[in-house]
């Protein structure tokens, strides 16, 4: 999985693992990886059935401890704080939640909810769990959040501006926490094949197994900021580069 002896066994952080949006299509392959490595799972996500199945699949394959954690992030007894408190103890947490919404920016109810989804619980998950690391001076959290943050475009700018403040949020957050031992790691992927992308044809999409392996090597090697596929740092590069009144005209 790592290069040379590395394995994230073998990293300076505990073994379990709360993966928050554990039924998205990229967390399920990034469980099989940690799970292959020996780290315990606590699988978070809305749809009880769904996790059950994965959890027994990673029981089977793996034979590592998996417990899950139903929660709703919609429902109105919903809050970040009990959710924290059921997870029970993590020495590690992965945020994969996401959604693209209802695809029209000019919905005010879909840029409420791309926002909530996208960015507030998830930057409020973060905070609490760098929190509760900051006491023990160790801890990790993974936060995958989008190229699409680099710059918006009309084809999906209420999700790319949640993504962009995620991105903001988790560099903010890995400069605080960085003097108290807590690493933050902001993962970008590109297109990737998942229900996400689902019709989206695209030379560039990318195996989710190949960005799931790609990112908790990353995790492991405590990288801060990484692009999955990594060529998307320079397309992205240029991207944000292109003037805005070329940018304007253009159907991205
Ligand atoms: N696929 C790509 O091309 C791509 C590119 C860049 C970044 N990403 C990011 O990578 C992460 C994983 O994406 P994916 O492609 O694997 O997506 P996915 O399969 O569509 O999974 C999305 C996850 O978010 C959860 N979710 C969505 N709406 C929710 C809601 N209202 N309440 C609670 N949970 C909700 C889903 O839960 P349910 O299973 O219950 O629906 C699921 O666990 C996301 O953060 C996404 O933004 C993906």
């Amino acid at each position: 999985m790592t290069t040379g002896n590395e394995t994230i066994s073998s990293a300076p952080f505990g073994n379990t693992i709360l993966m928050v949006g554990a039924t998205s299509s990229l967390a399920q392959s990034m469980c099989h990886v940690l799970a292959r490595e020996g780290h315990s799972l606590i699988l978070s996500g809305r749809d009880e059935e769904e996790l059950n199945l994965l959890a027994c699949d990673l029981v089977v394959r793996h034979n590592v401890p998996c417990l899950i954690l139903a929660a709703d992030f919609l429902s109105p007894d919903f809050t970040t704080e009990s959710f924290i408190r059921n997870a029970g103890a993590f020495d590690h947490l992965i945020i994969a939640t996401g959604t693209m919404g209802n695809g029209d920016p000019l919905s005010l109810s879909d840029i409420a909810f791309t926002s909530h989804i996208n960015y507030t619980l998830p930057a409020q998950i973060a905070t609490l769990a760098a929190m509760r690391f900051a006491e023990k001076k160790q801890g990790s959290i993974v936060i995958i959040s989008s190229i699409a943050g680099d710059r918006g475009r009309q084809s999906n700018y209420a999700y790319g501006s949640a993504k962009a403040a995620l991105t903001a949020f988790a560099s903010g957050l890995r400069n605080y926490f960085c003097k108290h031992g807590v690493h933050v790691m902001t993962v970008k992927p590109g297109f990737t094949d998942t229900p996400m992308t689902w019709g989206m044809q695209s030379p560039l999409m990318a195996g989710r197994d190949y960005v799931a392996e790609k990112i908790i090597a990353a995790m492991v090697r405590k990288k801060d900021v990484i692009y999955v596929p990594f060529f998307w740092r320079y397309i992205m590069l240029i991207i944000r580069h292109i003037p805005e009144g070329i940018f304007k005209r253009l159907k991205l």
